[in-house]
C-alpha cells in the first residue's frame, strides 16, 4: 500500500525523501510524488509510474531545493493511477500539501459539503478532501486545524502535512495506517516503515492512533487529538539497514528464501529452554491453557495458509479444536466466541486492515487475542493482548517466504506448549518433537542448496497456462501456499485442491501435459494421494511429486519427484514449501516478471 516519507532538518529534503521512498517500493505502488517548501512556496512534482520517473523529473531531487518536504508512493484506491490523482494534494491556494495512506471512508459527504462552500476538486481521490478540510479549519494554528480535521474524518489514515505559513515544521498524524517518526541530529523524519529512514536514524517513535507529531529540525512534540502534549519514548531499532538490502542476491525474494533457516532458528531457539517450550510473552496461566475450549486462527493470504497448517498441528498434538478464518470473513460473520476461546491473529506486517479489524472484533466480544506478528511495534502487535514475535527481520519481497516459515514455527511451538500443559504428550514425545524442530534449519538449507535442480524444472513451465497443486491434510495447506506463491509472482493461473476433492469437478480441467504438483508428505495419507496421482496421470497430467525421502514407490506414478528430508509429519510444511517457493520464483524469473513487486499487489494491505 502507499508509502510516506517526510523530512525536516539541516539537509536537502528531496534526496532524503526519494531515497526513503525507494526503500518503501516493496509496498507496491503505481505513482509517486513529492512536495518541498522552497523558501517561498510549496513545490509539488508527481507522476504516474515508477519512482525513477519522479527521480528523472526532479533530477534526483536537485530541482526541488528545500529542507522541509513530504513524499509518497501511491497504490490507487480512489481514482485510477494518474498524474492528477497522485499525491501530494494541495488546497486551492497551494499553501497546504498533504500525503495520505489509507482511506477516508466519509469523503463523499465531506466533499459535498466542501463543494457547497465553494471548494473545487482536481482529483478523484479521498485525500484531496483532507487538504481542503485543513484549509477550511486553518486559522493560523496548524495543530488546531489538524485536530479539527481528525474529528471530522472517518476511516484510516497516515498523513504527512506541510503548511507554507510554517516553513520550519513538518506535521504528521495516523489512525489505523502505519506511521513512524525518527529523530537524529540532522532533523526529524516520518515514514510508513522503518527501512525508509534507517540510514539516517535508529531512534524511532511509534505514533499511536490520532496522535499528532509536530517536528522541526531540532524539536519533536506529540499531541493528543485534544491538543494536549504527550510524553513518548523512542525505541532503538536493533537490526541493521543491510537486513533490508539485497545483499548481492538478484531479488529480495531469493535472499529471503535463503534466510529461512536462520529465521526458523531465531524464532525457535529462544523458546526452547532446558527441555521445555518457554513462551514468556504468552500471558496465559497453565489453568487458562487447560480451560481453553477452542482456538480461532484468523489471518489473510499466506498467513492464513500458515494458520491452516497450524490447525492440523494444534488439533493433532494438543487436541484443542481450531477454527481457521479468513480475517475478511471473520470480522463480518458474527462468530460465536466464549470466555474460554483464544483468538490467534497471524500477520507478517501487523498492519493488514482485515486482520486488525478481526482482532478488534474479537476483543469487543471479550475474547483474548494473541498476535503472531513479525513487525515489531506494528498496530497488531500493539493492540493484541499478547504478542509472540516471529523473528524473521524485515521482509521486503511482496511474496512472503521467510515470515511464512517463521509463522509455522511459532504455531508448532504453541501447539507443543499447549499439548504439554494439557498433558496430551509425554516428556519423551515432547523431546522427540523438539529434536525434529531443531533439525529443520539444516534441512531447509539442504533443500535451498538444491535450487539449481528446481530452476531447471521450472524453466520448462514458464509458458504454462494452468498449474494445479494437490494434497491432503497438511499437504493441502502446503498446496494452497505453493499455488498462491506461483500465481502472485508468475501470473500463471493456478489452483490448489484437496486431492480427494478433484473428482468432484476439477479433474475435468486436466488436459494432456497439464502440470499437477502433488504434495504427499503425510504417511497416513500417502496411498490415498498416490491414487489421486494415478487419476490425474491417466487424464494426461504431467505430475511433479513432492514427498519424503524413502517414498520411492511414487516414482512409478509421478513424472518428476522432489524429495524432502525426513521429519515429524506435523512439521513437513517447513520443508515441502521450500522447493515449491523456489519453483514459483524461478518460473517468475524465467518469465521476466517483476519478482519482488508483482503487479497489482502491495506488501502490506492496509485497506479493506
Ligand atoms: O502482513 P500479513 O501477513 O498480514 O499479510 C497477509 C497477506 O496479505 C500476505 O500473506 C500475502 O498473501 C502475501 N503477498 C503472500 O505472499
Amino acid at each position: 500500500m502507499c508509502g510516506i516519507v517526510g523530512y525536516v532538518g539541516k539537509q536537502q529534503a528531496a534526496p532524503i525523501i526519494l531515497d526513503g521512498l525507494s526503500k518503501l517500493e516493496y509496498r507496491g505502488y503505481d505513482s509517486a510524488g513529492m512536495a518541498v517548501f522552497d523558501g517561498k512556496y510549496i513545490q509539488i512534482q508527481k507522476s504516474v509510474g515508477r519512482l525513477k520517473v519522479l527521480e528523472e523529473l526532479t533530477h534526483d531531487g536537485r530541482t526541488m531545493p528545500g529542507v522541509l518536504g513530504i513524499g509518497h508512493t501511491r497504490w490507487a484506491t480512489h481514482g485510477a493511477p494518474s498524474d492528477v490523482n497522485s499525491h501530494p494534494h494541495y488546497n486551492e491556494e497551494e499553501t497546504i500539501a498533504v500525503v495520505h495512506n489509507g482511506i477516508i471512508e466519509n469523503y463523499i459527504p465531506l466533499k459535498n459539503k466542501l463543494l457547497k462552500k465553494g471548494y473545487t476538486f482536481l482529483s478523484e481521490t479521498d485525500t484531496e478532501v483532507v487538504a481542503h478540510l485543513l484549509d477550511y479549519y486553518y486559522k493560523g494554528n496548524p495543530l488546531e486545524a489538524i485536530t479539527k480535521v481528525l474529528h471530522r474524518v472517518e476511516g484510516s489514515y497516515a498523513l504527512g502535512i506541510l503548511f507554507a505559513d510554517h516553513p520550519d515544521t513538518l506535521y504528521a498524524v495516523r489512525k489505523d495506517s502505519p506511521l513512524i517518526v525518527g529523530k537524529s541530529d540532522e532533523g526529524c523524519f516520518i515514514a510508513s516503515d522503518v527501512p525508509a529512514i534507517l540510514k539516517y536514524t535508529r531512534n524511532v517513535y511509534y505514533v499511536e492512533n490520532q496522535e499528532v507529531a509536530c517536528m522541526t529540525a531540532d524539536s519533536l512534540h506529540f499531541y493528543s487529538v485534544d491538543e494536549e502534549e504527550l510524553e513518548k519514548e523512542a525505541v532503538t531499532i536493533e537490526w541493521d539497514a543491510s537486513a533490508a538490502e539485497k545483499g548481492g542476491y538478484e531479488h529480495f525474494m531469493l535472499k529471503e528464501m535463503h534466510e529461512q533457516s536462520k529465521t526458523v532458528t531465531d524464532t525457535m531457539s529462544p523458546r526452547i529452554k532446558d527441555g521445555k517450550i518457554v513462551i514468556e510473552e504468552l500471558g496465559l496461566t497453565d489453568e487458562e491453557i487447560c480451560n481453553m475450549s477452542r482456538i480461532y486462527m484468523v489471518a489473510c493470504g499466506s498467513a492464513y495458509h500458515a494458520a491452516m497448517t497450524g490447525k492440523y498441528v494444534m488439533e493433532g498434538i494438543a487436541r484443542i479444536p481450531v477454527e481457521v478464518d479468513l480475517a475478511s470473513e471473520f470480522r463480518y460473520r458474527d462468530p460465536i466466541l466464549d470466555d474460554n476461546s483464544l483468538v490467534i491473529v497471524v500477520s507478517q506486517s501487523g498492519e493488514t486492515a482485515d486482520t486488525l479489524a478481526a482482532l478488534r472484533e474479537a476483543q469487543k466480544r471479550g475474547c483474548r487475542v494473541l498476535g503472531i506478528v513479525n513487525v515489531v511495534g506494528s498496530s497488531i502487535a500493539r493492540e493484541a493482548d499478547n504478542v509472540m514475535y516471529t523473528w524473521a527481520g524485515p521482509e521486503i519481497a511482496v511474496a512472503t517466504t521467510k515470515a511464512y516459515s517463521a509463522q509455522l514455527i511459532a504455531l508448532y511451538l504453541l501447539s507443543l506448549k499447549f499439548a504439554d500443559v494439557r498433558g496430551k504428550i509425554t516428556k519423551e514425545e515432547l523431546t522427540d518433537y523438539m529434536e525434529d524442530l531443531k533439525r529443520l534449519p539444516q534441512q531447509i538449507e539442504l533443500l535451498m542448496n538444491n535450487k539449481e535442480r528446481i530452476q531447471r524444472f521450472a524453466n520448462r513451465y514458464i509458458a504454462a497456462k494452468d498449474i494445479f497443486f494437490i494434497g491432503r491434510g497438511i499437504d493441502y495447506a502446503i498446496s494452497l501456499e505453493a499455488s498462491l506463491k506461483l500465481k502472485e509472482i508468475s501470473y500463471i493461473h493456478s489452483e490448489a485442491y484437496a486431492a480427494g476433492e478433484l473428482k468432484h469437478g476439477t479433474i475435468s480441467l486436466i488436459e494432456d501435459g497439464t502440470l499437477v504438483a502433488a504434495v504427499s508428505t503425510q504417511p497416513a495419507l500417502y496411498k490415498k494421494t498416490l491414487s489421486n496421482i494415478v487419476e490425474v496421470k491417466s487424464r494426461g497430467a504431467f505430475v511433479l511429486a513432492v514427498t519424503t525421502v524413502g517414498n520411492t514407490e511414487i516414482e512409478k506414478a509421478a513424472d518428476y519427484v522432489i524429495y524432502i528430508p525426513e521429519t515429524n509429519p506435523f512439521f513437513t510444511d517447513s520443508l515441502a514449501i521450500i522447493p515449491l517457493q523456489l519453483f514459483a520464483y524461478y518460473v517468475s524469473v524465467g518469465k521476466g516478471c517483476d519478482v519482488d513487486k508483482p503487479r497489482n499487489l502491495a506488501k502490506s494491505v492496509t485497506v479493506e
